[in-house]
């Protein structure tokens, strides 16, 4: 028996690939072993191989070296899954001769969201088990299946529920009684059906948008035409060769980058040890708008029950309403089953009153972005909810240590500031207020991590990290460029050319030209800032051109159509602003664009870093790339 026991997630460094050489070889010796098992204590199976030795250099055994011997073994070797088997750990489970997993289990190669390809015989091993076809798309889309999905591609053998070794020995007893005989993937042939130029196309189609600006898929189609041309040897070569080189490109250290980044930036400094982050069973939102809508139908995603409090019948009747149109529309396009939007209904609970809050471990306050009334919807509240039970306000720009001082528990006070749609956006920025305790901040990323979110930690300031940054950095060169004559359509083309997902122009008039003034209105009360300052945005508010809410904004909708068509009477308009703020018409290159909209980001995350409103410059990295479009 082979049970790696690496916590905290069995991933795959040295001592961990040394231990399964070793055992596998001592177990072809025994001659009393009549099979072996491949099982693994803890949470999960290996989930990977130690990604930080890809940063730190690999050390020996190779992992090709360290399952050699347990695929060449002359006895069944079984690997029993639970938890996460990926990328190193779904190789090494595919060198075994049989697999086995809990119903619970996930598996895949998720390499490709490193910017690496598989380096221990996945790509070779893969297309062996599945076909070529469907191993590109497992690749591409780096997507683990479940242990249902993985049955019915063969990928496993069998589902089975218990403790792991348990059922995984009885597996291999089973398998010993019926004279089961070894069974090395890499015998197998590939079949190659539909790994053609459509084939490869269409894959690359369908992944086409996370792929985009991407290289790793030209090596993933290397790596698969070796595993059908040539015999395991030499296509195991060509995968190491690959696999090698992807771990050089700039690609992949980004990647790897943010996937520490975003680790890190769940740890709170200085928080004492021993402080346990609150368990939240339950949840109350106030306001039923836009973003307290979106904030329940996240928590219900993550199964939390919710009570929606809201000031009148109409409104909360409009709020629920809402929230079951976007459900529906999800499970039009097949995101969910009608139960399970029904079971996510059943989990929101309407009211009109506080005392219905009276057992809630969290509350989230979403109403207008109005520092009275939200004064005295928190003073309410913290009236009637639990002793224990955070509150946090999902304010954009108010002062949270003001808000707080409207409690008496102003320790328990948090920033959530969501982003919209709250529920399918990962960013979550966690504002700290003069008095919020560590251990208010660790409850705050427990409740990030619950909503599958990515949090990350703001002091309290003039547009926290995200919109401080869009505002005195990006925004504010796209309206200075739109003053000095740049069309719209150039200016987002050109950081879109860059990787932003989504140029300004395009973002402003889908989330409100409104919003932004708003937001700029309420800002500006807590620090000034130098002229021009999104004069051309804040301008169209007024005239209600606020988007494409209203067929109007920076550009021109027509009905029915999101599509942004340049708007005729944008010129004019800017022309005047330019006049009045003194901005001469110029030609601007589309270098010197990207070099206005990009570089202001450096300087004004230095500013924040110097200033400690972020706690590390790559928290700073994990807000641009996870709300604000910035390619990973
Ligand atoms: N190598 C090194 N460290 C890893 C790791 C890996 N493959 N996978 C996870 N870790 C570390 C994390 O950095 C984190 O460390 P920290 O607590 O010091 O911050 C810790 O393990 C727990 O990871 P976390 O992601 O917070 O746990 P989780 O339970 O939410 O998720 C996984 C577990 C395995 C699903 C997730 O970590 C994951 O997707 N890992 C990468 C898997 C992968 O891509 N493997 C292929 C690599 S070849
Ligand atoms: P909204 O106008 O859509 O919703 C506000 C809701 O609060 C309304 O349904 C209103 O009826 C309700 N409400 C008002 N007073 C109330 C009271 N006393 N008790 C209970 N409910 C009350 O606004 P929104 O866009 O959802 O914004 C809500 C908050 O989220 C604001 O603080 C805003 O700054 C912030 N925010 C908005 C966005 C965004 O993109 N819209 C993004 C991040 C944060």
């Amino acid at each position: 028996m082979i049970v790696v026991d690496r916590p905290p997630v069995n991933a795959a460094d040295g001592t961990v690939r040394a231990g399964i050489l070793e055992l596998a070889e001592r177990a072809q010796a025994d001659d009393s072993a009549r099979a072996v098992l491949v099982a693994c204590a803890g949470r999960t199976f290996i989930s990977g191989a130690d990604i930080s030795e890809f940063q730190t250099g690999v050390q020996k055994p190779l992992f090709n070296d360290a399952l050699e011997p347990l695929e060449s073994c002359t006895k069944p070797v079984v690997a029993s899954l639970h938890g996460t088997a990926l990328g190193g750990g779904f190789e090494t489970a595919m060198a075994c001769h049989y697999r086995i997993a809990q119903p619970s289990a996930r598996m895949g190669l998720p390499e490709i969201t490193l910017g690496i390809i598989p380096g221990a015989g996945g790509t070779q091993r893969l297309p062996r088990l599945v076909g070529a076809r469907a191993a590109l798309e497992m690749l591409l889309s780096g997507r683990p299946v479940t242990a249902a999905e993985a049955l019915e591609e063969g990928l496993i053998d069998e589902i089975a529920e218990g403790d792991p070794i348990e059922t995984g020995l009885a597996y291999a007893k089973r398998l010993v009684a019926k004279g089961a005989p070894p069974r090395p993937t890499r015998e197998r042939a590939v079949d190659a059906a539909g790994f053609d130029d459509a084939g490869i196309a269409e894959a690359l189609a369908k992944n086409a948008r996370a792929l985009r600006g991407r290289t790793t898929q030209e090596y993933v189609i290397k790596a698969l035409r070796a595993a059908v041309d040539l015999p395991f040897a030499e296509g195991l070569a060509v995968e190491t060769e690959l696999s090698n080189a992807t771990l050089e490109t700039t690609e992949a250290q980004a990647l790897i980058h943010v996937f520490f980044a975003e680790r890190e930036a769940a740890k709170i400094p200085g928080l004492p040890a021993g402080v346990k982050p609150l368990e939240i069973n339950k949840a109350a939102v106030i306001g039923a708008g836009t973003m307290g809508g979106g904030i329940a139908m996240a928590l219900a995603d993550s199964g939390v029950p919710v009570v929606l409090i809201e000031a009148e019948q109409e409104f909360l009747d409009r709020g629920i309403a809402k929230i079951k149109e976007n459900y529906d529309v999800s499970a039009k396009r097949g995101r969910f089953t009608p139960e399970a939007v029904a079971e996510r209904m059943a989990l929101i609970e309407g009211t009109l009153d506080n005392a219905d809050a009276a057992d809630v471990d969290v509350v989230i306050e979403a109403v207008f972005e109005d520092m009275d009334l939200k004064k005295r919807v928190l003073a309410a509240i913290d009236a009637a909810i639990p002793p224990h039970a955070v509150l946090a306000s999902n304010t954009s720009s108010l002062s949270l240590t003001e808000l707080a001082s409207a409690t008496k528990r102003p320790e328990k006070v948090v920033g959530l500031h969501f982003f919209s749609p709250a529920n399918v956006m990962r960013l979550l920025e966690i504002v700290r207020g003069e008095k919020t305790s560590q251990e208010t901040l660790a409850t705050a990323q427990a409740i990030a991590k619950k909503l599958r979110k990515v949090g990350v930690v703001a002091a309290d300031g003039f547009g926290f990290i995200g919109n401080r940054m869009m505002l005195d950095g990006q925004w504010r060169e796209n309206e200075v460029m739109l003053l000095e004559g740049v069309p719209p359509e150039r200016l987002d083309a050109a950081v879109e050319g860059f990787g932003m997902a989504m140029g300004p122009n395009k973002v402003n008039d889908m989330g409100g030209v409104d919003i932004g003034t708003k937001v700029r209105i309420e800002l500006l009360k807590r620090e000034k800032r130098a002229h021009p300052y999104h004069v051309v945005s804040d301008a169209l508010t007024p005239l209600g051109r606020l988007g494409q809410k209203t067929g109007q904004g920076i550009y021109r909708y027509e009905k029915g159509d999101r599509t942004p068509r340049p708007n005729p009477d944008l010129p004019p308009l800017v022309a005047k602003l330019a006049e009045v703020h003194g901005v001469a018409r110029r030609e601007v290159s589309d270098e010197e664009i990207v070099e206005r909209m990009i570089l202001p980001l450096i300087n004004i995350g230095a500013q924040i870093l110097d200033e400690g409103v972020a706690y590390r410059a790559s928290d700073i990295d994990v807000v641009w790339t996870s709300g604000y479009g910035f390619p990973r």
